[in-house]
């Protein structure tokens, strides 16, 4: 990429494309495109074509989706399912019809099946069934990957298949009810703090494992494997570590103050046992991530803090 590439990051308000607009514009890259939803519906065939036609991206990063915690996914299956095939369909498929000559698009670890050896390997993939809490994004984001494959095979378009484990930072949705669980525990726990609240309830047992990654280094991730990845095969993004949620729970506490106790609502969905990628072939390209999870929870709710107020969905009421 050159520093006057025309660049398009789709879902660039969202956390992770916020992040990547970020790095590109740290590293002075000068032709970002950038279009609103309310702008540019990625559903739309023919509005996705008009983009590209206009615009003519030359690198794109499909960081557009619809994405939210368990129980967004547990709830509304059908938009789940058909607002990503419609995103990642029209956008890869416009792609390659308007001459773009990288795509970068972005898995998630969610599409591994449920009891896949840990840590999980790329080799896993489509070998059992999927965690039914979020099978219809899985499904999605699946066909999503061997879109990717089937356009380099048949039409030599280079798109490339990235596989982050959870993330957080800056900009992530901060609402109870479709939120990921680290986004949700700072609020939780802030407003507990904040109303000198004495317990603070976990969804589940506790028990969980989890591994998480600070949005910025996805983004560092991102630029990284745009520019020297090449290959057909998806690759995990992440650190490797997990931890449970219970001492996620107490890390977050710790950054916050809160010294209260923590209650289990086992009647919440616990999902998926255990969750970690096996990162050596990210590894072996010579990337590492940067920020570890205590700093980048601070710098998170230090984010939550400064735009509770001026954000509805980022609010310190219960
Ligand atoms: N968050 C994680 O833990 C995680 C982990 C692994 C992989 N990923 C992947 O990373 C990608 C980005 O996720 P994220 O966490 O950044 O999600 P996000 O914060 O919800 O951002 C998604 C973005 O997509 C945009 N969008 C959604 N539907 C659209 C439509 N119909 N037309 C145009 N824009 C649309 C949203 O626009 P608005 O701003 O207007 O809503 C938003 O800016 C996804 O592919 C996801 O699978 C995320």
């Amino acid at each position: 990429m050159r520093p006057d590439s025309r660049i398009y990051i789709a879902g660039h308000r969202g956390l992770v494309g916020s992040a990547i607009r970020r790095a590109c514009t740290t590293r002075g890259f000068t032709q970002l495109l950038l279009r609103e939803r309310a702008r540019l519906d990625l559903r739309d065939p023919a509005a996705v074509h008009q983009f590209f036609t206009t615009e003519r991206p030359e690198y794109v990063f499909l960081a557009a989706a619809l994405v939210g915690g368990i129980h967004a996914n547990d709830s509304r299956p059908a938009e789940f399912i058909r607002d990503n095939l419609l995103i990642q369909a029209n956008v890869i498929d416009a792609a390659f019809r308007h001459g773009a000559r990288k795509l970068l698009f972005l898995g998630s670890s969610c599409i591994y099946p449920k009891l896949a050896p840990q840590p999980l390997r790329e080799e896993s993939l489509l070998t059992g069934p999927l965690e039914p809490t979020n099978e219809w994004y899985a499904i999605a984001k699946l066909a999503g990957l061997k879109m990717c494959q089937a356009y380099r095979r048949q039409y030599g378009f280079e798109a490339i298949t990235l596989l982050p484990t959870n993330l957080y930072g800056p900009e992530d949705n901060f609402d109870l009810e479709s939120s990921h669980v680290l986004p949700a525990l700072i609020r939780k726990i802030a407003v507990a703090q904040a109303t000198a609240a004495e317990r603070v309830t976990l969804w589940g047992s506790g028990t969980p494992r989890r591994e998480f990654l600070f949005v910025d280094d996805l983004a560092d991730a991102c630029l990284f494997l745009m520019e020297h990845y090449h290959d057909e095969q998806p690759i995990n993004v992440g650190w490797g570590i997990d931890l449970s949620i219970r001492e996620l729970a107490e890390l977050i506490a710790a950054v916050v103050g809160f010294r209260g106790a923590f209650d289990l609502d086992a009647s919440r969905p616990d999902g998926t046992p255990r969750k970690v990628l096996d990162v050596s072939r990210l590894s072996a390209l010579g990337w590492r991530p940067h920020v570890p999870l205590r700093v980048g929870i601070e710098i998170t709710y230090d984010w939550y803090r400064r735009n509770a107020a001026s954000n509805p969905a980022v609010s310190t009421a219960p």
